[in-house]
């Protein structure tokens, strides 16, 4: 078995697909299996910025297999710009190297009008979505009217599939006070987009299972992270699908007993972006991350909250993930830094909590509880070899991985391709 899933540990935006373009490398598939075009992948390779949202970032290494799974869902017409501006990139992409399943669930305009639609209804209640239409894709395939992409085969069924659902949707816009989508346009711009796709559709599931059975190693790229998810994260500011391991299995076909390894993803700090409770929130580290440059969407261009790295919440997402390894991020954030705080755990009325509440309202009133490491103030970005981690910097990490109970694999000291360093 060879299989390996990299989740996010925090709230997504943990660096991930530089994980995943480091172990690509050992690699034969490439697998997304949950999320949308809300994720953004930032991967720096010989320079060069890449940004993927729907694209599995193996597409960036010749000779691998990148597979979109049916619990991904897939804007059509945003898919094919990524493409285009991969390929404007230098990046090969054909039915050869990127395969998506027939049952992954189509966002369709009327999903992103319906998103930025129901938000505006929520008012100060708002989740903070990214305006994709997530929420309302995965909504219609829980409730059984999604479109998928088996769907972009027949032509012949294809109008009258988007047509009904349109105007079905139209009315929630109107009711709402919104602009409705324009139906004609809608089916104009799929079935444009369906001849471009249809050649890249395949029965993923048999294909991975296929793969494995016959050796290969598989990736399976997590988006967003644990605290997003639908049933384990801070409800309900999350995104709409099971962002945690569990999710990689039911989005790819791919059974449990088929996965090896379980490797978390966390920044040595903590972030957020959109609403909701961030205990370990703090003014000082957003000011001193957004003052160089760092921390920014790189699908919204939104700043992201920044904070202390939280115990708590790796503690439990390393327990609901099964992770047996994390990889800490973006050490060299905090290069500058005089003395560093981790939370080890919080106080709710007066009692000591290890573990995040269940509600937002319990969560917001949870006061973090610190213990102060001395930092390292030295430029990390240069350095080529675990054995040039300086002492605090290693003590730092050594106290992630016991409030975590994980061991500590590899570590990214900067952006680029050449800044992750294996650790054991
Ligand atoms: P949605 O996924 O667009 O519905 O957004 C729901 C919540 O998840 C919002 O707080 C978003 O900011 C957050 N979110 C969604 N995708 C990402 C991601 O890739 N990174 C970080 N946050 C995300």
């Amino acid at each position: 078995m060879s299989s390996t899933i990299i989740v996010g540990l925090q709230w997504g935006d943990e660096g991930k697909g530089k994980i995943v373009d480091y172990l690509t490398e050992r690699s034969d598939v490439v697998a997304r299996a949950q999320g949308g075009s809300n994720a953004g992948h930032t991967v720096i390779s010989g320079g060069v910025k890449y940004i993927l949202h729907l694209i599995p970032s193996g597409v960036l290494w010749k000779d691998k297999k990148c597979v979109i799974g049916n619990g991904v869902v897939i804007d059509p017409p945003g898919l094919l710009a990524e493409m285009a501006k991969l390929r404007g990139q230098g990046v090969e992409i054909s039915p050869e190297n990127l395969i998506i399943s027939e049952n992954a669930h189509l966002t369709m305009p009327y999903h992103r009008a319906l998103d930025v639609a129901r938000e505006k209804q929520r008012g100060e209640n708002k989740i903070g979505t990214t305006g994709r239409g997530i929420g309302p894709t995965y909504a219609d395939k829980i409730e059984r009217q999604g479109l998928r992409m088996t769907d972009l085969r027949d032509t012949s069924r294809l109008a009258h599939e988007v047509q009904w659902r349109a105007e079905l949707h139209n009315l929630e816009l109107q009711a709402a006070g919104q602009e409705k989508v324009n139906v004609a346009e809608v089916v104009e711009v799929i079935t444009a987009a369906a001849e471009q796709l249809r050649p890249h559709i395949e029965n993923t599931v048999v294909y991975l299972n296929q793969a494995i059975a016959a050796g290969k190693r598989v990736l399976f790229e997590g988006a967003q992270g644990s605290y997003l998810d639908i049933d384990h994260g801070t409800y309900p500011f999350v995104t709409s699908s099971n962002t945690t391991a569990g999710g990689a299995c039911t989005g790819s076909g791919v059974s449990p007993r088929k996965i090896e390894t379980v490797i978390g993803v966390a920044k040595a700090y903590t972030t957020r972006v959109g609403s909701g409770p961030f205990v370990t929130e703090s003014e000082e580290m957003s000011s001193m991350l957004h003052g160089m440059g760092r921390e920014f969407g790189s699908t919204t261009g939104r700043a992201r909250r920044c904070g202390w790295l939280d115990g708590v919440l790796l503690r439990f997402s390393v327990m609901v993930n099964g992770a047996d390894q994390i990889a800490i991020t973006n050490l060299d954030g905090l290069d500058g830094l005089e003395r560093i705080k981790i939370c080890t755990h919080y106080t709710l009325d007066g009692k000591k909590i290890e573990y995040p509440p269940a509600t937002v309202d319990e969560m917001k009133r949870c006061v973090p509880v610190y213990e102060e490491h001395e930092g390292w103030m030295q430029d990390l970005s240069g350095i080529t070899s675990a054995s040039q981690i300086p002492a605090k910097a290693r003590a730092y990490l050594n106290r992630i991985a016991e409030l975590a109970g994980a061991r500590i694999s590899l570590l990214g000291i900067g952006p680029s391709r050449e800044q992750t360093l294996v650790l054991d």
